[in-house]
C-alpha cells in the first residue's frame, strides 16, 4: 500500500543568514551566484517538494526579519509551530549579534518543543566559507557547545512550566529576562501549561556553505531521516549491488540530487574519500546545469539520462535514470564485461 506521507519543514533562523539561498540552490536548481539576487523573504514562503513519490515535504521558509519572527512566536504561534516534522534553523556564523541570535533561538524551540515535542532539529551552522579554513573546525565546534547548551535552556524551560507561568501575557521567561518582547502577546494553550518531565529535543548540528558541497551532506540527512520505508530501499539495494558485483551504489532524488540512499560493499569502504556523497550531488547538479545551458532546457526538466566515467585498472560508474523519481550511481570494480552486465 502506497501511502503518502506529508511532513511540515520549518526553515528558520534570522534575515540574511541563507535560508532561502540554500532552498532555491537544492529545490530550484540554482547556482550559488544565482542567490546574490534573492531579495528578503516576506513573511512565509510556502513550497511543496514532492520526493520519491509518497513523500511531499511542506517547506515553510519564513522570512527572518525581527517583526516576522516576533509574529511567528506569538499570533501565528500555534498555526506555525503545530504539527512539524522537522525544523532546520539557520545560524549566520558572520552575524555581529551572536547573544541576540541565540534568545531568539531559544524562543523558537521552546515554541517548537510546546506543540511538536516529537520534531526533530538540525541546526545549520552556515556560510562557513567566510571563516579562514585553519580555524573553520574549532569555530564550528565552540558554536555547537554553545547552541547545544542554549537547546538544553529552552527544554528545560518548558519541562519546568508550571501552570502560573503560563498566566496571561506571560509565554516563557526570555532567556536572561530579556526576551520579553518576542514573547509578548504569546498565550500557551491550556494543555500545555503542564510540566513535561520526560521532554529531550533530536537533534544534529552541521557546518555548511552555499560555496562547497557541505550544504548537500547536511540536506541528504534531512532528506533521509523523513523518507518513509527507507530501510525497505536500503535492503533492495543492498542485494542489487551484491547481484552485480559492484563496489558502491548511490540512489539520488531526481530534482534535488541528494542521496537518499546508499550502498557500499566491504572492498568500497576502504575508499578513503569520506566526503564523496555530498560531492556527487555538487558534481551532478552542475552536470545538469550545464546541460541545461547548451540544450536551452528550463531549469528543472531532465537534462541527461546517463553518463558514464571509466579509470582504467581502477574503477568504472554509470549515473542512470533508475525510477520515476531517482537516479542511480554504480560504481564498478575495473572489467568491461562487468561493467557492461551490470548495467545491463
Ligand atoms: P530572509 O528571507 O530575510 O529571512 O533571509 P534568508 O535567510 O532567506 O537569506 P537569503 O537566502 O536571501 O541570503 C542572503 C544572502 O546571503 C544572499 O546574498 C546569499 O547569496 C548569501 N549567502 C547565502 N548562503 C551563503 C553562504 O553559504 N556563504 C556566503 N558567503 N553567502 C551566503
Ligand atoms: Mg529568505
Amino acid at each position: 500500500l502506497k501511502k503518502v506521507k506529508k511532513q511540515k519543514v520549518l526553515l528558520m533562523g534570522k534575515s540574511g543568514s541563507g535560508k532561502s539561498s540554500m532552498r532555491s540552490i537544492i529545490f530550484s536548481n540554482y547556482l550559488a551566484r544565482d542567490t546574490r539576487r534573492l531579495g528578503a523573504t516576506i513573511d512565509i514562503d510556502l513550497s511543496h517538494v514532492k520526493f520519491l513519490g509518497n513523500l511531499t515535504l511542506n517547506l515553510w521558509d519564513c522570512g527572518g526579519q525581527e517583526a516576522f519572527m516576533e509574529n511567528y512566536l506569538s499570533q501565528q504561534r500555534a498555526h506555525v509551530f503545530s504539527n512539524v516534522g522537522v525544523l532546520i534553523y539557520v545560524f549566520d556564523i558572520e552575524s555581529r549579534d551572536v547573544d541576540r541570535d541565540l534568545a531568539t533561538y531559544v524562543n523558537i524551540i521552546s515554541a517548537l518543543v510546546q506543540y511538536s515535542r516529537e520534531a526533530k532539529v538540525f541546526v545549520l551552522i552556515h556560510k562557513m566559507d567566510l571563516i579562514q579554513p585553519m580555524t573553520r573546525e574549532d569555530v564550528f565546534d565552540r558554536r555547537v557547545a554553545l547552541v547545544r547548551r542554549k537547546t538544553a535552556e529552552a527544554v528545560a524551560i518548558v519541562r519546568k512550566q508550571k501552570p502560573e507561568v503560563s498566566g496571561v501575557g506571560g509565554g516563557l521567561p526570555g532567556p536572561g529576562g530579556g526576551g520579553g518582547a518576542m514573547m509578548a502577546g504569546s498565550l500557551p494553550s491550556p494543555e500545555l501549561s503542564t510540566p513535561i518531565p520526560d521532554l529531550e529535543v533530536e537533534m544534529q548540528l552541521f557546518a555548511t556553505s552555499i560555496w562547497d558541497q557541505s550544504l548537500y551532506k547536511a540536506w541528504a540527512s534531512i532528506i533521509h531521516d523523513l523518507v518513509p520505508n527507507l530501510s525497505v530501499i536500503e535492503t533492495q539495494l543492498a542485494s542489487l549491488g551484491v547481484a552485480i558485483d559492484a563496489d558502491e551504489i548511490l540512489l539520488f532524488e531526481r530534482t534535488s540530487f541528494l542521496v537518499v540512499s546508499k550502498w557500499t560493499s566491504p572492498e568500497g569502504e576502504s575508499n578513503p574519500y569520506g566526503d564523496r556523497f555530498e560531492r556527487m550531488s555538487n558534481i551532478l547538479k552542475a552536470w545538469k546545469h550545464t546541460c541545461s545551458k547548451y540544450t536551452g532546457t528550463p531549469r528543472n526538466a531532465e537534462q541527461f539520462s546517463d553518463f558514464e566515467y571509466k579509470m582504467g585498472a581502477n574503477f568504472s560508474m554509470f549515473v542512470t535514470k533508475f525510477t520515476t523519481n531517482t537516479y542511480i550511481l554504480v560504481c564498478m570494480p575495473p572489467g568491461e564485461a562487468r561493467f557492461n552486465s551490470a548495467k545491463l
